[in-house]
């Protein structure tokens, strides 16, 4: 069995649920947007964050979830959806999912526009069903994601981020997130519990975990279903060049910085960072910090007591690293 189906096992009814519900929380009466929450609907992700959600609930109640984790779960990917579908306009990036995105489909006017009705949706799902303690961990997810994504862009420009400050943007675009996700699975069913910060510090750590093997999916030929080799291209500098930035001569450094800064659209110039980068042992070395986020997160678990819904988890855990796409 895929360790993927394996992982779902515990929450399989609750995630055939999720599924038509949040099929439903796109609908419109606007025919061109149905169509294009249809395609999105169409070509699902991973669905790794309903899964945190409601692997998490059940873990700290005993195996219970009620309306709230389906809801939340839903707000929670309709966010997610959201922001993809913007980064892939703040990127410039064409595919997403093993497809074209919707931005090269129909074009960043509409794509903005999309994003920002997900975003509207998700909302008012909170709202309306008076789930105002979700909404408020939501929110301030949606606010940190802004943050980072902007902080990215304002490093991208001056070529002067640390790796203090890398770690500040994936905390905050991707971590913050998935931190929602686990905190958001707690108080659905544990309201004002100590559970709910417990586990949004267990979901930052896997965030972190999982945004740095995605940066590391960009220096890999895999096929991943989005581009790979992009992130110089787009002067996005990430962990294993940040360090190897730190550990070189002068000269060296002064060739990497005006590869990036003014050679950055040269496929072949860009290719030769990425392979100095892998030389100097910059995959590595973000391997290890990655792992070192795995290993906190795995200790966080060890004081629940045996569940299906603890050991999904775990094997979550070991997936974020290990997966292919
Ligand atoms: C992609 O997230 C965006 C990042 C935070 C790196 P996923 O890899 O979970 O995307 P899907 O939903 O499975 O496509
Ligand atoms: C992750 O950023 C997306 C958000 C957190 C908004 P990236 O730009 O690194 O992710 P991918 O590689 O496009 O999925
Ligand atoms: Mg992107
Ligand atoms: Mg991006």
């Amino acid at each position: 069995m895929k360790v993927i189906s394996k992982i779902k096992l515990p929450v399989e009814k609750e995630m055939e649920l999720f599924e038509k519900k949040f099929t439903q929380s796109m609908s419109s009466k606007v025919a061109l947007l149905n169509r294009i929450t249809h395609f999105i609907v169409n070509r699902k992700g991973k669905q790794m964050r309903p899964m945190f959600v409601f692997l998490v609930a059940k873990m700290v109640a005993d195996g219970k979830v009620n309306e709230r984790t389906y809801r939340g779960a839903s707000v929670i990917e309709l966010i997610h959806t959201a922001t993809l579908v913007h980064d892939d306009v703040v990127d410039d990036s064409n595919r997403r999912r093993g497809f074209f995105s919707i931005n090269a489909l129909w074009k960043n006017k509409i794509a903005v526009l999309v994003g920002d009705y997900l975003l509207s949706k998700g909302l008012l799902l909170s709202i309306d069903n008076n789930d105002f303690d979700l909404l408020k961990i939501i929110s301030v997810a949606v606010r940190e994601m802004s943050e980072g994504e902007l902080l990215q862009i304002e490093k991208a420009r001056r070529l002067d981020i640390t790796e203090e400050i890398y770690y500040e943007i994936i905390r905050q675009k991707t971590a913050t997130l998935i931190a929602a996700c686990c905190s958001l699975g707690a108080a659905s069913v544990q309201p004002d519990s100590k559970e709910v910060e417990r586990m949004r510090h267990f979901g930052e750590l896997i965030g972190m975990a999982f945004q740095i093997k995605d940066d590391l999916f960009d220096y890999g030929n895999e096929r991943i279903g989005k581009p790979t080799g992009i992130d110089i291209k787009e002067q996005k500098m990430t962990l294993p060049l940040i360090h190897v930035l730190n550990k070189i001569s002068a000269k060296e450094k002064a060739w990497v910085i005006n590869s990036v800064k003014n050679h950055n659209k040269d496929a072949k110039r860009v290719r030769e960072v990425i392979d100095f980068v892998k030389e100097k042992g910059g995959l590595e070395y973000a391997v290890s910090k990655m792992q070192a986020f795995q290993q906190e997160a795995l200790t966080m678990l060890e004081e629940y007591p045996p569940s299906p819904y603890k050991d999904s988890l775990i094997l979550m855990v070991n997936y974020v690293i290990e997966r292919k796409k």
